[in-house]
């Protein structure tokens, strides 16, 4: 339903199986960028007996029909009917052969969902529902069929011709023309369907199973990248012997592609052996990708390859139920990571991501639970509850019954479940039949939305020697869900003695006292907990780990924090205490500030600080995450209304102010950090690298930075000091930055990868002139609106990541934002979704501001033509 009028939505108790099973689906392909051929054929076999006939109903969008045969009779208009993306043949035989001719228009698809041209190749992309912009079929993840796929094209044009599974015959035509034939052993639904055509070049490694079968692994770019596919191929070999190792899981075909796209709606995509990235995600050099892109590629990488089992082999029944396969998948990715890198460094950068993304979500116009009840368009649903919540349930269960508890249900499930399309509730029984325990409240996590609150209090009593905790839950109601139940909230806590060592934990009814943390899980709306043997009043440290996706609140000291930051043994307890600190420090000055009052700078984060800069035991990328205040727009969540210049007044003065008074020891810690060594790819040297540029993004508050940001700037070796030095001189407004920028320029502007980064410095500069800049920046060569990587890193930067920029008073921003929200609605309904989610939390601001939002999202609402993507998203800001 792509007429934002008449878009409707869907919902997930109206599952109904599809009558039909299909074992076997020939697709041919005779391939032109202009226009390409398909033709399928497909048997269909009645589930039911019983029945004699039944209606065949397949799915298709933007198909041109050439013909259509049932069991070798060639169909005639009053022999089916079409109804918008229906197709249905009515009272078809129990056993039936469905033949098809369409034409398809690959070079005019700019919505890059289907088959669509990207530079020098042909690629499919059929995740959610693309699958029917390529042929007639039952685009619904539930029928799964073994493909065989032929395709023909002109050799000089399409040297390549790719598709899933193994490689079962070629060969050559006449007049220049060639073809390859594809099987997939695997039956499989449409949307895991992908195809490749065009002039690749390829780098080929291998992996041996731990069984002892070869792999053959290929990734294909276009030539110009071959030199950047190192780090991808590595990635890809580590994730294959991780999966056999911790989750016992081996790759299953002798062959498993992997296809870089500049032109890609999302990160990357998991087709059966054939997957598609995003070049973001494959292409990397020191000297052009940052060490957040190697981070980036190893987790990307790895989630798709980890999807071969949880996603392909087993697959989800409906769209409803995603997080069964994303959540999951994510969870795995994590931890492949957290193994291949820093454990605490990779949690708190998960927990940051969670809380600044996904937590909004909880609390804004598009609140669902990890498995949505409805949607108009699904689209819509690849969110980061879908992702980031449902991660962090499955990490729950492992939290709930161990490592080796979390993987008898893996076990299970695959047992259970292999070759199957199934649901949320079939992975929950398998973890909960594995472990013979009842997880049944433990499933409201699936069903209920919104972001739990604890609330902690606690009482120490120094003549009985015992310490209370006294745990409130409470789910704020959420725009989908007015009442909320009580959760299954697994948390782990330490107690600290004044001197920061963890004091052994006995609860009450408890015979012996055990080591440091302890894990509790709370069921109820309230629950007390009484630790005995307790000498002194403690320090509580609470939810270690982060053991559950829910707000904290507990009236911390100070002192207590500092002890904390100082001590905890829990990284992300020592991490979140520096935040709080932090951000009490900021929103402080936003006070005072809003008071009228001249601000200050807060002498017990000074200490912390010092302390943090005085560590030299601790992972310096931990220290790093420990200096990096909290961002503008997770401070703005933390007020009634919000005051976007006040936040950014407040936090620049916090960090100016520690910047001078702690200039020494930044200075001291930078020069010992930035020791001239050469470029390395490991662990400790991009730990190095996080802290020296932290401690260089302070020194450019004071006098001493711009100098050094220059120094650092002609001698680095990589793309991470690069970027950190120009960013640098960018947000203290230097007269160095614009030879900087310009030079950037003419180094890469043939770039694509690296001039994303380019308009990304730009748009992300605070202040109302930022606006015309990103205008200018669009006419700029290398930027283009049909393309998403362009958008993302420029209008999508402004618009999420600059909010003195985006909600200039003026209107400029708002204004702005709309009219690329309707620009790209026109070409990329999926994009164009994503952008209009910028104004999804409106009400949130004053009502200046609140009414020129509101004024842009009516003006897009009423926009001709808008599509089910785009309506969705706008009609839920607006109610
Ligand atoms: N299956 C998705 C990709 C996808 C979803 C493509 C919807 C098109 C439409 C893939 O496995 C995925 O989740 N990719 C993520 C990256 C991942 C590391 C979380 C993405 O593309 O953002
Ligand atoms: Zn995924």
């Amino acid at each position: 339903m792509k007429d934002g009028l008449s878009a409707k939505s869907i919902y997930r108790k109206d599952y109904m199986v599809y009558p039909w099973d299909i074992n076997q689906l020939d697709l041919y392909f005779d391939i032109g960028s202009e226009s390409t051929i398909v033709r399928a054929e497909m048997k269909f076999h009645l589930k039911d007996e019983e029945k004699a006939t039944q209606d065949i109903v397949l799915n298709g969008s933007d198909l041109q029909l050439v013909s259509l045969s049932l069991n070798g009779r060639v169909l005639r208009g009053d022999d089916y009917t079409i109804d918008g993306e229906t197709l249905t043949i009515p009272g078809a035989p129990v056993k039936s052969v469905l033949k098809t001719e369409v034409k398809i228009h690959p070079a005019s698809n700019s919505a890059l969902e289907g088959l669509y041209l990207s530079g020098a190749f042909l690629l499919t992309q059929c995740e959610a529902q693309g699958f029917r912009k390529i042929t007639w079929f039952p685009d619904r993840p539930d029928v799964m069929t073994t493909y065989r796929v032929t395709m023909e094209a002109a050799r000089s044009e399409f040297p390549v011709l790719l598709s899933n599974g193994n490689e079962e015959a070629s060969g050559d035509l006449p007049a220049g023309r060639h073809w390859v034939r594809w099987h997939d052993p695997f039956p499989k639904p449409t949307y895991l369907f992908a195809l490749v055509a065009g002039d690749l070049a390829l780098v080929e490694d291998h992996f041996e199973t731990r069984s002892g079968r070869d792999v053959v692994l290929r990734i294909y770019v276009e030539v110009e990248n071959l030199d950047r596919c190192g780090h991808a191929m590595e990635s890809l070999i580590n994730a294959m012997h991780w999966d056999e190792e911790r989750f016992d899981l081996e790759y299953d075909l002798d062959i498993y592609h992997v296809v870089a796209t500049n032109d890609f709606n999302m990160g990357a995509m998991e087709n059966k052996s054939l997957n598609i990235f995003n070049s973001k995600y494959v292409l990397a050099r020191p000297d052009t990708a940052t060490d957040a892109d190697y981070q980036g590629i190893e987790g990307v990488i790895g989630h798709e390859y980890f999807h071969n089992w949880t996603g392909n082999r087993v697959t989800c029944r409906d769209w409803f139920e995603l997080t069964l396969k994303e959540g999951l998948t994510v969870f795995r990715d994590e931890e492949f990571s957290a193994d291949m890198q820093s454990r605490a460094v990779k949690r708190i950068r998960v927990i940051r991501d969670l809380r600044s993304r996904q937590f909004p979500e909880d609390d804004g116009p598009m609140a669902h639970p990890i498995r949505p009840d409805h949607y108009v368009e699904i689209n819509n649903f690849y969110t980061a509850t879908v992702y980031q919540k449902g991660a962090t349930i499955i990490r729950m269960y492992h939290t709930l019954l161990g490592e080796s508890g979390f993987q008898k249900g893996m076990k299970l499930y695959f047992e259970r479940h292999d070759g199957q399309a199934v649901t949320c509730d079939d992975f929950l029984a398998a973890m909960a039949d594995a472990n013979g325990v009842n997880l049944d409240r433990f499933g409201r996590w699936y069903s209920q939305s919104g972001t739990p609150q604890v609330h902690i209090s606690d009482h120490y009593d120094a003549a009985t020697q015992k310490y209370t905790l006294t745990l409130k839950q409470h789910t704020p109601a959420t725009r989908d869900q007015k009442s909320k139940k009580a959760l299954v909230i697994p948390f782990a806590v330490g107690l600290l003695t004044t001197n920061g060592e963890d004091l052994p934990l006995q609860l009450e009814n408890e015979t012996d006292a055990t080591g440091g943390t302890r894990l509790l899980v709370m069921e109820e709306a309230q629950q007390e907990y009484v630790f005995i043997n307790i000498p002194e009043a403690p320090v509580p440290s609470l939810f270690r780990d982060y053991s559950a996706p829910v707000k904290v609140f507990y009236d911390y000291s100070p002192m207590q924090l500092a002890t904390l930051i100082a001590y905890d043994s829990d990284a992300y307890v020592r991490w979140d205490a520096a935040q709080r600190m932090a951000q009490g420090a900021i929103l402080e000055q936003c006070q005072r500030l809003a008071d009228g009052k001249d601000m200050r700078l807060d002498s017990s984060l000074l200490m912390a600080f010092r302390g943090i800069l005085s560590d030299r035991l601790a992972d310096p990328a931990l220290l790093a995450e420990a200096m990096i205040l909290p961002d503008e727009d997770y401070l703005a969540e933390q007020m009634e209304v919000v005051d976007v210049d006040g936040i950014h007044v407040a936090r620049k003065f916090i960090k100016k102010g520690l910047a001078n008074d702690l200039a020494s020891l930044f200075a001291k810690r930078y020069t010992e950090l930035n020791d001239g060594q050469h470029y390395q790819k490991t662990p400790g040297a991009m730990a190095h690298r996080a802290l020296k540029n932290v401690c260089l993004s302070y020194l450019l508050d004071t006098d001493a930075g711009e100098s050094l940001a220059v120094a650092q700037l002609e001698s680095s070796d990589n793309m991470t000091d690069t970027l950190a030095a120009i960013n640098g001189l960018i947000l203290v407004d230097s007269p160095m930055a614009g030879a900087a920028l310009s030079e950037f320029e003419i180094k890469w502007k043939e770039d694509a990868l690296v001039m994303d980064k380019w308009f990304t410095m730009q748009a992300i500069k605070p202040g109302p002139d930022t606006v015309n800049r990103v205008k200018e920046l669009m006419q700029h060569p290398a930027f283009s609106i049909q393309n998403p990587n362009k958008v993302r890193s420029l209008i999508g930067v402004f618009a999420m990541l600059n909010p003195t920029g985006f909600h200039a008073a003026d209107d400029s921003g708002y204004e702005f934002h709309a009219d690329r929200v309707i620009e790209l609605d026109g070409l990329n309904p999926q994009i164009a979704a994503r952008m209009a989610s910028a104004f999804n939390r409106w009400k949130r601001y004053d009502d200046d501001r609140k009414k020129l939002m509101k004024a842009q999202l009516q003006r897009i609402a009423v926009v001709d033509g808008l599509s089910g993507d785009v309506s969705e998203i706008i009609n839920n800001a607006l109610r």
